[in-house]
C-alpha cells in the first residue's frame, strides 16, 4: 500500500509518498526529489539543508536538483543562471501510479525545441531516468546534471570508490587535465571535481553510519564529486555552517565534453539508480 499526500508547508507544493519500500518526498518545482529513505534503512540516503530556501527563483538545497540545458557558469552568457533552468521551473507532472509496491512519478518540462522527462521509480531502489527529446529542426547540444546530495555521518572518514584511474578537471584549479590515482577519493578540503569519460558505478563508504551508497549510471560519461568544505559553507547563504561536514555530491552527468548533441527528432536518456547497503 502506498500513501500519497501533498504539503505545503515549505510554501511550494511537496509530495510525500510513503510506500512500502520506501519514504520518499519530492517537489514539481525542478521536478526535484528532496527525501528518499528506504524502509531497510536506518538513515536518509539524501541529504537536504535546513537552511535551504523553498522560493521560486531559488533552487532547494539538497536533494536531487536536475541541472539542464547547461551545468555552471553558461558558456555564451555568464549572467545566466548557474546550471540552467530546469531547477526553478514548474515541471507538468504527467502521471503518479503505483504498480505492485513502485511508485512511479512522470514530469515533463518544454524548453524551447528540446523536451525534458524526469521518470522517478521509487522501490528499495531510487530510479531516476532523465530524458530529452529534440523537436526542432536543427541539432541542439546541452549538459544535464543529476546533481544528488548524499547524507554521509562525516566527510572526512567517507570513501568514494569507482573513480580511480580517471580523469578529471578541477574548478579549484583550472586550466589542466587530471588523472585520479588508483585509491578511493578521500577529503580533507573543499572538493570540485567534474571527472570525465567515465561510466562506473560510483560507491560511498561511510564508516560512521555503517553503510555503503550506490549510485549506478546508465548513459552518463561524467561524475562531479563536490563538498563546499568550511568557507564556501558559511558564504552560502542557504547552507547551513557546519552542514558540509554531513554532505558530498555525486552527480550523474554529461557535462562539458560529454555534452549531448540531439540531432533533429533525437532523444538521450540517462540514469542514476541509488541504493544502499549496510556493513
Ligand atoms: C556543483 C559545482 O555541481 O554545484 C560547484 O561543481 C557548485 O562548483 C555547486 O558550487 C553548487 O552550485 P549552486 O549553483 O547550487 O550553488
Amino acid at each position: 500500500m502506498s500513501t500519497i499526500t501533498r504539503d505545503h508547508s515549505t510554501g511550494l507544493e511537496r509530495i510525500d509518498i510513503d510506500s512500502d519500500p520506501a519514504r520518499t518526498q519530492l517537489y514539481l518545482y525542478g521536478a526535484h526529489v528532496t527525501a528518499f529513505q528506504p524502509r531497510t534503512a536506518m538513515h536518509p540516503l539524501l541529504w537536504l539543508s535546513k537552511s535551504s530556501l523553498f522560493q521560486p527563483g531559488k533552487a532547494i538545497r539538497g536533494g536531487v536538483p536536475i541541472c539542464f540545458p547547461w551545468f555552471g557558469p553558461k558558456a555564451d552568457d555568464p549572467a545566466a543562471a548557474a546550471h540552467g533552468f530546469a531547477r526553478t521551473r514548474e515541471w507538468t507532472l504527467e502521471s503518479l501510479e503505483t504498480i505492485d509496491e513502485r511508485v512511479i512519478a512522470k514530469l515533463k518540462l518544454d524548453a524551447g525545441d528540446l523536451v525534458a522527462r524526469h521518470a522517478i521509480t521509487i522501490d528499495e531502489t531510487l530510479s531516476l531516468r532523465f530524458a530529452v527529446e529534440n523537436r526542432g529542426a536543427s541539432p541542439v547540444s546541452y549538459e544535464a546534471a543529476l546533481h544528488s546530495y548524499f547524507s554521509v555521518g562525516d566527510i572526512r572518514r567517507v570513501e568514494v570508490v569507482g573513480l580511480e584511474e580517471a580523469e578529471f578537471l578541477d574548478r579549484l584549479k583550472p586550466g589542466a587535465r587530471y588523472r585520479q590515482d588508483d585509491r578511493p577519493i578521500t577529503f580533507a578540503a573543499e572538493t570540485d571535481r567534474t571527472y570525465v569519460n567515465t561510466e562506473s558505478t560510483v560507491t560511498i563508504v561511510d564508516p560512521v553510519l555503517n553503510r555503503r551508497i550506490v549510485n549506478r549510471k546508465s548513459n552518463a560519461r561524467s561524475a562531479i564529486v563536490w563538498n563546499p568544505w568550511i568557507d564556501k559553507a558559511k558564504a552560502m547563504k542557504d547552507f547551513g555552517d557546519d552542514e558540509w561536514q554531513g554532505m558530498l555530491c555525486i552527480e550523474t552527468a554529461n557535462v562539458g565534453e560529454n555534452a549531448i548533441t540531439l540531432p533533429p527528432g533525437g532523444m538521450h536518456e540517462m540514469g542514476a539508480e541509488i541504493s544502499c547497503e549496510a556493513f
